[in-house]
């Protein structure tokens, strides 16, 4: 493990404080007033959020009433298609929002969110349109968690027995959009990390290991639930089980060469 890495990557991973997370998909009408808490509002960047119709599917239950009074009712969230998005600020990057607006189901599978085409120039390689950069601008600011979100987990955490067979069928299914088929770090999703560093090409010696957990297995496994904090890595611990996890870190060891 390289002091150097460390320092780059570990951090302003560290400086990070990972709030909340979830997935739990619930009407803005269930939300308990209280909390929201302490959630700026810039009203010239929800708009963009509103004109885009992101309201179609989503809450973001921290600012029900501001979206309500200042564009209508609707804009609170009608449908409880796609989670909450309070507190999705401090879950994500941007790179990761450009990335899932292009093709959400190449970063998150089975994913019912469908593409956000009209937020990138028509270009030969396209790049996010105005709009597109206030909407995930919007995102960014939405930090304060809401009690619908399950925390986003934190590590450090010990690998269950994992088989790395089955962790082969979860890679292809979940890990491919960003880390490509082979493992290489090349998925269709990777060309929108332009000043993160890229997935990692797990078949070398790429892999950085931040000294999250006691075994390099247990770091793998715990980057796998927590993500990599500041980074287009996100974590899978609320979307996939301990077994899952533990399968598909066994696979990345060997890949590595680490089992
Ligand atoms: C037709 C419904 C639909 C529309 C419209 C839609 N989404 Fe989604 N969105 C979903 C669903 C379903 C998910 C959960 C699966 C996923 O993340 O891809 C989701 C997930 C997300 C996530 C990840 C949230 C998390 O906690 O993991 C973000 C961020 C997001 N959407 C933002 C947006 C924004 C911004 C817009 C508008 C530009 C938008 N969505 C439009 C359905 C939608
Ligand atoms: C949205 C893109 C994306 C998805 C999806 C994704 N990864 Fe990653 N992953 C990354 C990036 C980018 C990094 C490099 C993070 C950093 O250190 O800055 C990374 C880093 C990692 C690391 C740490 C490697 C190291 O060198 O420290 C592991 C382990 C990992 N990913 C496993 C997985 C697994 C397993 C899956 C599927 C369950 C997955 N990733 C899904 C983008 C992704």
């Amino acid at each position: 493990m390289s002091g150097e890495k460390l320092a780059i990557i570990g951090l302003p991973a560290l400086a990070l404080i990972m709030l909340v997370v979830g997935f739990v998909a619930a009407p803005a009408a269930d939300v308990d007033p209280e909390i929201d808490a302490d959630q700026p509002f810039d009203k010239e960047l929800a708009g963009a959020y509103v004109k885009a119709g992101c309201w179609q599917c989503h809450s973001v239950s921290t600012l029900k009433t501001e979206l309500a009074e200042t564009f209508g009712a609707e804009a609170a969230g009608v449908r409880p298609l796609g989670p909450d998005l309070a507190g999705v600020g401090e879950r994500y990057h941007p790179q990761w929002h450009e990335a899932h607006f292009w093709q959400p189901d190449a970063i998150y599978h089975g994913s019912q969110m469908p593409a956000q085409r009209q937020l990138f120039t028509r270009e030969a390689q396209p790049k996010l349109t105005e709009q597109g950069k206030d909407v995930i601008a919007f995102l960014m600011t939405l930090k304060a968690p809401s009690g619908i979100n399950k925390p986003w987990p934190e590590g450090p955490h010990t690998a269950p027995e994992g088989n790395a067979n089955q962790g082969a069928v979860l890679f292809m299914r979940e890990c491919t959009g960003c880390h490509g088929v082979q493992g290489m770090g090349v998925g269709p999703a990777a060309r929108f990390f332009k000043s993160l560093r890229k997935p990692p090409a797990f078949a070398s010696d790429q892999l950085i290991f931040l000294q999250v957990a006691d075994t390099k297995l247990d770091s793998i496994y715990t980057m796998i639930t927590n993500g990599v904090p500041g980074s287009a890595m996100p974590g899978f611990g609320n979307r996939l089980t301990d077994q899952e996890r533990a399968d598909l870190a066994a696979y990345v060891a060997k890949l590595g060469g680490y089992d």
